[in-house]
């Protein structure tokens, strides 16, 4: 019996963790989109939807949210402010000038491009889209619409139902059912009057890099000053010359010309690499003094059709506890687990390194840091130096294997076997005497 358990939590394990959007780092990160019915006049209903990106540090980039749901019946958005059905849809139950803004029973509702003069605004709308991580500054991560909803036709008061099947139309989200929530605060007159929604639903949509690519997008190669090699990107990180569907830019060659797409998550077009990863990361062990240490980390795109705006690094490393300085990128610390800060992202300067541009010449950010050489922890053997993982705008990096990395030239190698062994026996005593 026990072992059957034991056999059957392996196999339900193994198939739900790489799907479940789980992320380490980031254990409470969530896109919840809150849908508000404010008021009702018993034809038609006003809802303000909004959407939250809670996540740390995976932001939503372009080309933005582009938000849908199924109504349970023929429910008609009539008016919309802040964003728009990208189709009407039949409407022709509808006689007269006056028609919905949209008849779709699935619509798509995209946000206003930022900059353009709308008659149509709302609070918090028109930025195309593109939500900014929880960390990272300016914090932009709110999106909210307004829209007028009624029933299948303006005379029947069979009301607006809530819809279901909401997904964000990004790759690698998904979102579960709506749950009604309590309702709503809202605060007006500079927080003087406070009124309320008559309802509030929220829909939690969570995210995960295996169901937005089966592949890596990117990895990290590693070197020291105390040895020559440079530990390259696994082979086949993100991808293998000649396997089907990856298309690569042999060197010397020229980019094919990029038609653009402004509604889709631009394809990868890299460069020919044994890893073929659209980003590789490098980490550094740059110089070591008494009491401190530097890494210098340098990220190239090698990506021909991509310049990352506001891109983000995380490092899980146990030094990150006692960073000094970090001197040309922005640094915040995640302490997700309390006291134990082991973890951080790293951004661009706003204006100076924040965009990170198609590979080629200028296709790299790099920055150095200074960590203190912390007694209880630091050492240079075993790798300790050498992050333990990287992601880059929210998804994890290969990572050469444990065993490749950069060692301590010979004479410097730590304990041999017999004193591990000592040092084994010794902790065991001293656990026998603390009983
Ligand atoms: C979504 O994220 C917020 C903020 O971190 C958190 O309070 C909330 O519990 C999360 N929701 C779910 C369903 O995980
Ligand atoms: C539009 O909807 C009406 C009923 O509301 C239907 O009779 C008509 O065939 C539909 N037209 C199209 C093109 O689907
Ligand atoms: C109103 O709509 C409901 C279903 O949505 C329908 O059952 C009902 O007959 C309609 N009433 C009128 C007066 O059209
Ligand atoms: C619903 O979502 C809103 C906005 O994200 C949040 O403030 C509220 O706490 C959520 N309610 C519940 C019960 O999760
Ligand atoms: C990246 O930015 C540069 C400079 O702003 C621009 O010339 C180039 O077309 C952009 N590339 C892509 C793929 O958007
Ligand atoms: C570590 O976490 C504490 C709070 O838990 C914070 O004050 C401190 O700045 C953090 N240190 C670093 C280097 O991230
Ligand atoms: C440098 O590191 C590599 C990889 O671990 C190792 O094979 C090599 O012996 C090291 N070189 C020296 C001089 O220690």
């Amino acid at each position: 019996m026990g072992l059957i358990w034991i056999l059957l939590s392996i196999t339900v394990f193994s198939f739900v963790s790489p799907n479940d959007g789980f992320d380490v780092l980031d254990p409470n990160g969530n896109v919840t989109i809150k849908w508000d019915k404010t008021s009702d006049d018993g034809d038609t209903q006003t809802v303000t939807v909004s959407i939250y990106n809670y996540q740390l540090f995976r932001h939503i980039e372009k080309p933005g949210w582009r938000l849908s749901w199924k109504w349970p019946n023929d429910e008609v958005i009539w008016k919309m402010f802040g964003a728009e059905a990208t189709e009407q849809g039949n409407c022709s139950a509808f006689k007269g000038s006056d028609k919905p803004h949209c008849c779709e029973k699935k619509p798509v509702i995209i946000d206003l491009l930022p900059g353009a003069l709308h008659t149509v605004q709302f609070q918090n709308c028109c930025k195309g889209g593109v939500l900014t991580s929880l960390t990272q500054v300016p914090p932009k991560h709110i999106s909210s619409f307004q829209m007028i909803v009624g029933g299948p036709s303006s005379y029947n008061s069979s009301l607006p139902g809530i819809p279901d099947k909401f997904t964000l139309g990004l790759p690698g989200y998904t979102c579960g059912p709506p749950r009604e929530v309590e309702p709503t605060t809202f605060y007006e007159d500079d927080g003087r009057r406070k009124t309320q929604a008559i309802a509030t639903w929220n829909v939690s949509c969570s995210y995960s890099q295996f169901l937005a690519s089966p592949t890596p997008k990117c990895c990290v190669s590693l070197s020291a000053f105390y040895n020559s090699t440079i530990v390259p990107c696994p082979t086949c990180s993100c991808g293998c010359t000649g396997q089907p569907g990856i298309n690569c830019v042999k060197p010397g060659e020229s980019p094919p010309v990029l038609e653009l797409p402004t509604d889709e998550v631009p394809q990868p077009v890299v460069k020919c690499t044994r890893h073929m990863c659209p980003v590789t990361i490098h980490w550094h062990v740059k110089e070591s003094y008494k009491e401190y240490w530097r890494v210098k980390m340098t990220i190239i795109n090698q990506n021909f059709a991509q310049n990352y705006s506001h891109w983000n690094m995380v490092v899980l490393h146990p030094n990150l506890r006692s960073v000094t300085q970090v001197f040309s990128f922005d640094y915040i610390p995640l302490n997700q687990y309390g006291s134990i800060n082991d973890s951080g992202v790293f951004y661009g300067v706003s204006l100076y390194n924040d965009m990170l541009l198609q590979c080629g010449p200028q296709g790299n950010v790099q920055s150095e840091m200074l960590l203190h050489k912390d007694p209880d922890m630091f050492t240079f053997r075993q790798g300790w130096t050498f992050p333990r993982k990287v992601s880059f705008n929210g998804d994890e990096c290969v990572m050469p294997q444990p065993d490749d990395y950069p060692s301590l030239p010979n004479g410097a190698q730590p304990s041999s076997p017999a004193t591990l062994l000592i040092i084994m026996l010794l902790s065991l005593l001293f656990s026998l005497l603390a009983l």
